[in-house]
């Protein structure tokens, strides 16, 4: 099981309201104790935070919110004693607006190469006001900026795919090549077991930069899944596979196409990449067995394991999703004021933890998800970092929700997370304390409990360690697989409860079973 850590928010040791690595570290025994395989860590390099560290200043220093290189390096240390490898996040497709090759860039003139690592143009019309294309940001907006000369005289545009404190490198420049590669070394070399790969389906461009047209073939979109970007992961295959124990390639692949898809996965690429289709698929029976038939069938003909999301630090918590009249996640659609009935949304939270711990593959959780945190909707609006949310115009809530620090005590300054008065980056609600661990840890009705039993199982389960998976019959609205030769989980999606096949025991359920029905909106593993 791969937990994913936002440092930023999962403790913080020195009391200044920020989390940081040595907090990390204080809680290595919490993370040993759930039963955590390895550690991904969302961008901890120096960056201005303009959109929560994927905007780094400098890959080889650590922020100072978040510590020292040193820091990082014993808490890499630390971790791997307890059997825990570190797993850091890269992206390759864009740097801070303040990494030294940017300042450089906007500081020469048009035509000079230090702008030639990123995407100068100028811009469209008689002054060059419009700019070079109308594509829109993933944040919402042009993704084009204008710069101006030190007198104020409006220059060329720069390319930026997110948001405009984010400028897009060029991949065909062999500096940026060799940067990224030199980076990997750094990290590998200081123990990291793998990398994340941000935006990893956007770093090659058209160098035409053309229009959008209505279709393009696969492979020739001006910016996104470009054939040539399985280039660079090839080059950094290599470069994973010379380590004497080889280090892992983990994609942020976010592609509508199977096919397309997969072959980030083929044998001299990535190793793994995350489960979107079946992260954002609404809780309904045949949609979530659609999605698991459709992730083995594409797994099939590649040598990687498939994975299993339920949230990041991008997606709104499960807690909150599935307690909504749409289930499903779209980055278009959030909004604010949409109803949610929380305690739904916790049945369906935990019976979709049992769900993903049994099938077989690579288990991703993003931290407080083992608690059951909700969705914090009702950030004060000053409050709010997040550029989606601003860029958006206010429409967009933002990812600012999920990213809320971790509750540790029912009480207590901050619930635990700093120990001290300091107000914590985003502040936490009220209620906070009722979800933190002190609460959680010695209740086995909780849903830490519920995490730390499923995955002790997982471990210890010899037919949850195999690959063997089968679909079992089952009534509409139920799905139900056989793992190895004794284990058969159980998910009712319904309301009402349903019985449950032949079984010689309970191994776990998502709630309580009475007599030999499964209640409605729960999951159980069986052995049967
Ligand atoms: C994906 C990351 O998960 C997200 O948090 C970030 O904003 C974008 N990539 C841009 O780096």
């Amino acid at each position: 099981m791969i937990y994913q850590v936002y440092p930023r928010s999962f403790a913080d040791a020195n009391g200044d309201g920020t989390g940081d690595l040595e907090g990390v570290r204080s809680r290595l025994p919490y993370l040993a104790e759930l039963g955590v395989d390895a550690l991904w860590f969302t961008p901890w390099y120096r960056s201005p935070q303009a959109d929560g560290g994927y905007d780094v200043a400098d890959y080889r220093a650590i922020d100072p919110a978040f510590g020292t290189l040193a820091d990082a390096e014993r808490l890499i240390a630390d971790a791997a004693a307890l059997g825990i490898r570190t797993i850091v996040d890269i992206v390759p497709n864009h740097v801070s607006a303040e990494h030294p090759w940017f300042v450089e860039a906007l500081a020469a003139e048009p035509g000079d190469p230090a702008r030639d690592r990123f995407w100068f143009r100028d811009g469209l019309g008689e002054s060059g006001e419009i700019a070079p294309t109308a594509w829109t940001s993933s944040f919402s907006g042009p993704t084009w900026t204008r710069t101006a000369g030190p007198d104020g005289t409006p220059g060329q545009w720069y390319l930026h795919l997110f948001a405009s404190e984010q400028p897009d490198l060029n991949w065909n420049h062999p500096e940026v090549m060799a940067e990224h590669e030199a980076v990997l070394r750094f990290w590998y070399d200081r123990g990291a077991a793998g990398v994340r790969i941000d935006s990893a389906s956007m770093l090659a461009k058209d160098p035409e930069l053309p229009e959008l047209a209505e279709h393009h073939e696969p492979g020739t979109h001006p910016h996104l899944d470009r054939d040539e970007v399985h280039d660079v992961y090839r080059r950094w295959r290599k470069i994973a596979d010379s380590y004497p124990e080889p280090r892992v390639l983990i994609g942020e692949v976010w592609l509508p196409e199977t096919e397309r898809f997969v072959r980030y996965l083929r044998d001299d690429e990535m190793h793994m990449a995350f489960n979107f289709d079946f992260m954002t698929a609404p809780w309904a029976c045949e949609a979530i067995r659609s999605s698991i038939t459709t992730t083995f069938e594409a797994h099939r003909g590649v040598d990687a394991p498939p994975t299993w999301v339920l949230s990041n630090h991008d997606i709104t918590r499960p807690v909150t999703r599935y307690g909504r009249e749409d289930t499903s996640f779209d980055f278009a659609a959030k909004r604010f004021g949409v109803p949610t009935d929380l305690a739904l949304g916790r049945r369906r939270a935990r019976a979709a933890a049992l769900l993903t711990a049994a099938l077989p593959g690579v288990l991703y959780i993003y931290q407080g998800d083992e608690l059951g945190l909700p969705e914090v909707e009702d950030l004060p609006e000053g409050a709010r970092q997040d550029p989606m949310h601003h860029r958006s115009g206010g429409t967009d809530p933002g990812r600012d929700g999920c990213r809320v620090p971790l509750p540790w005590t029912r009480t207590g300054p901050n619930h635990g997370f700093s120990g001290t008065a300091a107000e914590p980056w985003l502040p936490q609600p009220a209620d906070w304390g009722s979800h933190a661990v002190e609460a959680q840890q010695g209740d086995p009705a909780s849903t830490l409990s519920l995490y730390r039993e499923a995955l002790r199982l997982r471990r210890t389960e010899a037919a949850l360690r195999g690959t063997d998976f089968a679909w079992r019959e089952s009534e509409p609205g139920v799905l139900a697989f056989r793992r190895g030769e004794d284990l058969t989980c159980v998910v009712n999606f319904g309301d009402a409860p349903v019985d449950l096949p032949d079984h010689a025991a309970v191994l776990i359920g998502s709630a309580e079973i009475q007599g030999d029905r499964l209640p409605g909106e729960a999951a159980a593993w069986l052995r049967t």
